[in-house]
């Protein structure tokens, strides 16, 4: 996820995109840069880091008047966070400059042909690519929008790129596929970015884009096409936010924004996970087969919401992979003296990357000599930097501290492991692994299906704004859901939050319950008959002493009916993937009800996004 902007009109290119920037650090801020037309060359300054850097850079060393130009704030993908492969992104002849955001998946094949015909690629990203292929299709004769079209029609994966050509002064044209990106309306001017936020201090005026779409902006108008080139049209819209909510994309909270992305953020974690081949592929692997294949036991550490994650994973790698797992809170790991070999690995889940008590352990482990797997959202970061492999979960930033997208890409991550060492140890069939991977790429739209009907838990959230103690009950993978949405509760309302494992409630936890208690309760889904019949009972246990049963059950489950006193309906999906669409609502519960209780929930008291202390 990275922070796009362009600009044409009569103003000061570098100041509206200086200023756009700004407004879009929140997407990234690994690295900025900005390119600017300026009498028939590109003026391009880049820096890796904050926007401060390169603000810094410009004034030491002015760029041209200009008032035509495009700018990028970076969270990396492809590439380490540098100078280097910082956007924008120039062809061999520095006539073209592209900003991008997101993953060509096709990058690697098209890198080779852009080698073959003698250029040299300098970046590690995707991106340079897409710059290439530009910068040749204007050199073959055509403009810019027509070679917008040409390349985005050979290009796969997820993308908005932006771009100029040195010799066109009078045009920025962008594309998109599953990637966000809206046009500013002004007079005299017109605008792109990521999001409103990018320009709504010059226009409230926007032009909303279909997928695969190509935008031409000139000082007079905006034109709209597919990649094919066929007349297209945007929807135009009145944005009626302030600067503060447009950051949040409407919301009130970066983490209710994060919450309502995590459709496309689970969509991303899936993105170029599949080779040519057809095999699964890591984004960092510094093992190799046969070192996998020697595993014989799985260690995951982690900590708050990511240790619930691990707790995930142990159910799907043993049942995919029949290797055993153990599931550890980093700071326990190393002052228990862990028995770890060579053949043990350990797989380290951190959404920062940067949390010392997560960061001990794998050193502790390494020490041991046993191997280390990241499960990262943040590229670069100390943990995937000290691992032998690195899954990056590519939710984009999380703002607000407690995690929302981070947790659900970090379950995608455990799946994608699971499978991914089911493929080299050969526990289960190539066609068992792709049938899990479409039923993977299916919980977009089944976790979207959740977020349209917020409304529903939000109003009973509000429900219990004077509650004092709220029980959560689940079984198998939707035990670490109840620990999950247990401890939202806790970090964001400040209320007594239990979760539980339903079998375990009646040999104790059951003396919590009184008359009126709220009690959510996550059913697993029926294909597991024997477990979803005991998840019932559990329910019926706590109902019968007075417990207020709130329910998520799976469309078409009758059986829970009589036993809740309010039912959420989820999506039909597998068991194992059913975390994905089960934490959502209590997600929304707990961010509803800490607002309704007049609670900051992008930063509750005494948290931290990362905890860099052990
Ligand atoms: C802090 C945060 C939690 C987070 C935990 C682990 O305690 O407040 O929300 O789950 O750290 O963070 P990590 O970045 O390692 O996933």
């Amino acid at each position: 996820m990275c922070g796009i902007v362009g600009y044409v009109g009569a103003r000061s290119a570098q100041d509206v995109v200086i200023e756009g920037l700004r407004r879009m650090e929140y997407r990234g801020y690994d690295s900025a840069g900005i390119a600017l037309v300026a009498d028939g060359t590109l003026a391009v300054d880049k820096r890796a880091g904050k926007l401060a850097n390169l603000e810094k850079a410009i004034d030491e060393r002015a760029l041209p008047a200009s008032t035509i130009g495009i700018g990028h704030t970076r969270w990396a993908t492809h590439g380490a966070p540098t100078d280097v492969n910082a956007h924008p992104h120039l062809g061999s002849h520095g006539r073209l400059a592209v900003v991008h955001n997101g993953i060509i998946e096709n990058f690697a094949a098209l890198r080779d042909r852009i080698e073959d015909e003698g250029i040299t690629v300098v970046s590690e990203t995707d991106t340079e690519i897409a710059a290439h292929l530009l910068e040749l299709q204007l050199e073959s004769g055509e403009d810019l929008t027509t070679a917008m079209q040409r390349v985005c029609s050979r290009l796969e994966g997820a993308f908005t790129l932006v771009a100029v050509d040195a010799q066109d002064p009078d045009r920025v044209v962008a594309a998109r596929r599953n990637s966000p990106l809206v046009v500013g309306l002004g007079e005299g001017e017109n605008f792109l970015g990521s999001d409103v936020a990018a320009f709504i201090e010059h226009t409230r005026e926007a032009l909303e884009l279909g997928q695969d779409q190509v935008v031409t902006i000139t000082r007079e108008g905006v034109e709209v096409t597919g990649f094919d080139g066929s007349p297209a049209e945007g929807k135009q819209y009145h944005v009626d936010w302030d600067l503060s909510a447009a950051e949040k994309d409407g919301h009130d909270w970066f983490m209710r924004k994060e919450i309502f992305e995590q459709p496309r953020a689970v969509a991303d974690s899936l993105l170029g996970r599949m080779g040519a081949d057809g095999l699964l592929q890591l984004d960092e692997v510094r093992l190799s087969d046969d070192e996998l294949r020697d595993i014989d036991k799985i260690i995951i550490i982690a900590c708050g919401t990511s240790f619930y994650a691990g707790m995930v994973a142990k159910y799907a790698i043993e049942h995919w992979c029949r290797i055993p797992v153990e599931v550890e809170l980093a700071s326990e790991f190393r002052y228990r003296d862990p028995i770890l070999n060579y053949s043990t690995l350990v797989v380290a889940i951190s959404q920062s990357g940067e949390t010392a008590d997560t960061l001990q352990a794998i050193r502790h482990a390494r020490v041991q000599k046993s191997k280390v797997l990241a499960i990262c959202n943040t590229n670069g970061s100390t943990i995937p930097r000290e691992s032998d492999a690195v899954i990056y979960t590519h939710a984009g930033p999380e703002i607000g501290v407690a995690s929302t997208k981070g947790f659900l890409t970090q379950l995608v991550a455990c799946y994608l492991l699971a499978l991914y060492l089911a493929q080299v140890k050969g526990t289960r069939y190539g066609d068992e692994i792709h049938q899990i991977v479409r039923q993977l790429e299916a919980m977009p739209a089944h976790i979207q299906d959740v977020l349209d009907r917020a409304d529903e838990v939000y109003a009973l959230a509000r429900e219990y704004v004077d509650a004092t103690s709220v029980l959560f009950l689940g079984r198998h993978a939707g035990y670490p859901v109840a620990l999950e949405g247990a401890l939202k509760l806790k970090e964001l309302a400040y209320l007594h939050a239990e979760g539980f494992a339903a079998g375990e409630l009646k040999h104790g936890p059951i003396a919590l319950v009184d008359e009126g208690l709220p009690v959510l309760c996550v059913v697993p889904s029926r294909g597991r008959d024997q477990l979803h019949d005991k998840m019932v009972s559990g329910i019926q246990e706590v109902r019968a002493r007075g417990a207020r049963t709130l329910c998520l059950a799976e469309v078409g489950d009758t059986a829970i009916e009589p036993y809740a006193d309010v039912l959420f309906r989820l999506p039909k999906v597998p068991t194992l993937l059913q975390p994905l669409v089960a934490t959502v609502p209590l997600q929304l519960f707990a961010c509803e009800l800490a607002t309704a209780k007049g609670h900051d929930v992008d930063q509750p008291r005494n948290l931290a996004k990362s905890v860099t202390v052990e």
